[in-house]
């Protein structure tokens, strides 16, 4: 292990140089014209993998690529799946950066780039990881696969079409996946709970076209008017999602659970330092980290209609929407929610307006059970790597093939995360601390000499 360590010390310099270079490929997933950026993304993984002795596979279909590789597998050593996502996220609002997304910088040891955190930067340690293997002639003692997609940021179908039809070429010990984060700067940290969801969009039809609001106003419905009611649907005075049986399948933790979990010092001060806003809200009868963790949530993610220029225009709009989605927990299963939430939305429809609601994409809730030897190989690992102790945590976001991998593969979806709360993920001025990122080169060496340990 001191020889790899003595490595990876050296080897800074270039491993952050390298990293620098992946961040420069605008791959945004959900933008048609960043097609050709995703192919160079993948194309440059695949390069990197191959020289590194790798046997690589670029799977093009009708999605984006996904980059397949795989070391020499013995069958006497475990095997370990990395998962990633070399997408990203759109950069808007631009001109909130405060240096362009695609020209990555450092200050003050952190990197800012659009992917630094997510999830460039931490796929890529696990990369750096096994060159630190190659580069000093050390076996690896475990065999090693990667599975990276791109299209993780949108919701796309390719990974998990490929994982449903080859579950024995990618069988495994264990998946390892680095797209969360430490609790704090001080504790690293497994997440062993991730929310699912379902993803939505409303859109309703008044008019045939933009009517004057004086000739008009109070004749006929105005969608405007018309979604803000369906939205206030949503919720009951206690913050409560009103979807008929919308909790019907959630899973309550136990008192010990709850203790477990609260014991995390996370409060109103913590929650309005990280956000911004102005206090704490939500279900009632809940703390901030059950709310963040374990509780299904129903938001507004975008919401339009009329005029919204500058200046005053007097109109009944003819058109409304709003995508709205909802983060679910273990047990319930997002096609059922869906049902329920289409049901609701035109229940809640007022007449003389249409309503169209379509599901855009679904994702497993997901809870990998903490005994396991690997889950706790992966505390170990943490422990090596960062130099400190390490925890359990719940996320409240959604990495939606790791239940797929949970059901297909059978095996524990142990995610180490390298990035920070604070990391602005999918905002401006998206960051990754090379000290995190340094250790979690370090944290996925440890994880492959304590997985090796484990008996096959
Ligand atoms: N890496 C994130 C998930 C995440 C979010 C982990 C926050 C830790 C903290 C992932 O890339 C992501 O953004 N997932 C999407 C999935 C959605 C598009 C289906 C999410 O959670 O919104
Ligand atoms: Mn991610
Ligand atoms: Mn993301």
């Amino acid at each position: 292990m001191s020889q790899l360590f003595t490595y990876l010390n050296d080897a800074r310099g270039r491993h952050l140089e390298d990293l620098l270079a992946f961040l420069r490929i605008p791959s945004i997933s959900a933008q048609e014209v960043h097609r050709p950026d995703i192919e160079r993304a993948a194309d440059f993984l695949c390069d990197e993998l191959r020289s590194l002795g790798l046997e690589v596979e670029k799977i093009t279909g009708e999605g984006n690529p996904l980059v397949y590789a795989q070391t020499a597998l013995d069958p006497a050593r475990p095997t370990i799946l990395i998962y990633g996502h070399y997408d990203v996220q759109p950069v808007d609002p631009e001109h909130l950066w405060n240096s362009p997304p695609f020209e990555p910088v450092v200050r003050d040891g952190v990197i800012y780039a659009r992917g630094a955190s997510d999830d460039k930067g931490q796929l890529y340690a696990h990369l750096k990881a096994v060159e630190a293997f190659v580069r000093t002639g050390t076996p690896l003692p475990v065999n090693v696969k990667f599975l990276i997609e791109g299209e993780e940021e949108k919701g796309g179908h390719s990974v998990y079409d490929y994982t449903e039809k080859n579950p024995e070429k990618l069988a495994c010990d264990a998946v390892l996946v680095s797209d969360t984060s430490l609790y704090d700067e001080n504790t690293p940290a497994i997440t062993f709970s991730l929310r699912g969801m379902c993803y939505t969009e409303i859109l309703v039809d008044g008019p045939a076209q933009d009517l004057h609001s004086g000739s008009f106003g109070g004749t006929v419905r105005n969608p405007g008017n018309a979604i803000a009611a369906i939205v206030a649907g949503l919720h009951d005075a206690r913050g409560r999602v009103t979807v008929p049986g919308f909790y019907d399948d959630v899973v309550e933790l136990d008192a010990a659970g709850r203790a477990d979990l609260n014991r995390l010092p996370y409060g109103e001060a913590e929650l309005v330092r990280d956000t911004g806003a102005p206090s704490s809200s939500g279900e009632a009868g809940y703390s901030i980290l059950e709310r963040m963790w374990v509780r299904p949530t129903c938001d507004v993610n975008g919401l339009w209609s009329g005029y919204t220029g500058e200046g005053g225009k007097t109109i009944i709009p003819a058109k409304a929407g709003a995508k709205v989605s909802m983060r679910l927990v273990p047990n319930q299963d997002p096609e059922k929610i869906a049902r329920a939430f289409t049901d609701h939305v035109n229940a809640l429809a007022p007449a003389g307006v249409k309503v169209e609601v379509r599901v855009l994409h679904n994702a497993n809730p997901v809870l990998v059970p903490r005994d396991s030897a690997m889950m706790q190989a992966g505390l170990k690992a943490l422990e090596t790597g960062f130099g400190k102790p390490a925890t359990f945590i719940g996320e409240g976001g959604s990495i939606p093939i790791t239940g797929t991998f949970q059901s297909c593969l059978k095996v524990p979806v142990v995610m180490l995360g390298y990035g920070l709360p604070n990391d602005n993920i999918h905002s401006p001025n998206e960051k990754f601390h090379l000290d995190n990122y340094y250790n979690g080169i370090r944290t996925t060496v440890a994880f492959f000499g304590e997985a090796a340990k484990l008996a096959k």
